[in-house]
């Protein structure tokens, strides 16, 4: 094994408006180790996210509902020695930012580890935690449609927003947590259009997973990509290792290739 070093760029809070006001997409992955953080990074990925998706596709457990902030730290602190530039984000998982003591202190831990944003999943109930954490320094990624910590209230993993009024009260929030001072939102599962009306509507950047072609950036599971992750993948799931011949390095250089050109996502990851 051989230590490289690979690019350094400085991507901050602010390159992503620049991103969304110049029509640039961006591509963004999850890493929870040093390898693959190294890796993605050095291939060009925007964000490095250290998501709760840790708990099903490093853990084995059937949802990210067991996954700790001690977990997510670990992982932060793993990823961010591999990191070669790309921005930090973690999820403050389940049952992590009930009050405003445990928003904070959850989140100034992850910070303290590396992370530069954390992300919390709900819509316009979230408006105080995003309006605390962001007078605290603590940059926000908004996280609505398909929320995983609530898949027991959704009754699985499904499509949201697919009925009009509520399609409508998405949207409402979105505007209510980028008021409150969300940087970023993440749509996780939604038809094409509303993905595509949220994004119009807010002026921060909208990262996309099921979310049509029309976010700002898109958002993957790193072991999806590569279709590691046993069982049938999601829609919006797509393997880049099948049928390329570059590996592992490939498979990430033609994921973020695919995101800057418009090609993923394509009509079949979409819901309509
Ligand atoms: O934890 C995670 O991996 C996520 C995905 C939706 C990107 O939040």
């Amino acid at each position: 094994m051989s230590s490289q070093s690979g690019p350094r760029r400085s991507i901050n809070i602010n390159t992503f408006k620049k991103m969304k006001e110049a029509g640039e997409k961006f591509a963004s992955l999850t890493a929870y180790d040093y390898c693959t953080a190294f890796a993605v990074s050095s291939e060009g990925v925007e964000i490095i996210l250290v998501g709760d998706s840790l708990g099903m596709v490093i853990q084995g457990h059937d949802s990210s509902l067991p996954v700790t902030v001690e977990d997510v730290a670990y992982h932060m602190r793993c990823v961010k020695s591999g990191n070669q530039g790309a921005f930090l984000m973690a999820d403050l998982p389940f049952m992590s930012y009930y009050s405003e003591l445990n928003t904070l202190e959850n989140s100034a831990c992850l910070m303290r580890e590396g992370a530069q944003m954390v992300k919390l999943e709900g819509g316009a109930w979230l408006a105080d935690s995003t309006r605390l954490l962001v007078q605290h320094g603590i940059p926000v990624c908004a996280h609505m449609g398909l929320t995983p910590q609530s898949v027991n209230h959704l009754g699985g993993y499904r499509v949201q927003g697919r009925d009009p009024q509520k399609a409508k009260t998405m949207i409402e929030e979105a505007r209510v947590l980028e008021d409150a001072g969300a940087s970023i939102l993440l749509l996780e599962c939604v038809p094409t259009a509303l993905g595509q009306k949220i994004t119009e509507s807010l002026e921060i950047p909208v990262i996309g997973i099921g979310a049509g072609p029309h976010t700002d950036g898109q958002i993957m599971v790193l072991q999806d990509m590569l279709g590691l992750y046993p069982g049938k993948p999601a829609k919006f799931v797509h393997n880049f290792l099948a049928g390329d011949t570059g590996g592992v390095q490939g498979a990430i250089r033609a994921y973020i290739s695919a995101v800057k050109s418009g090609a993923f996502p394509a009509p079949e990851h979409c819901y309509s």
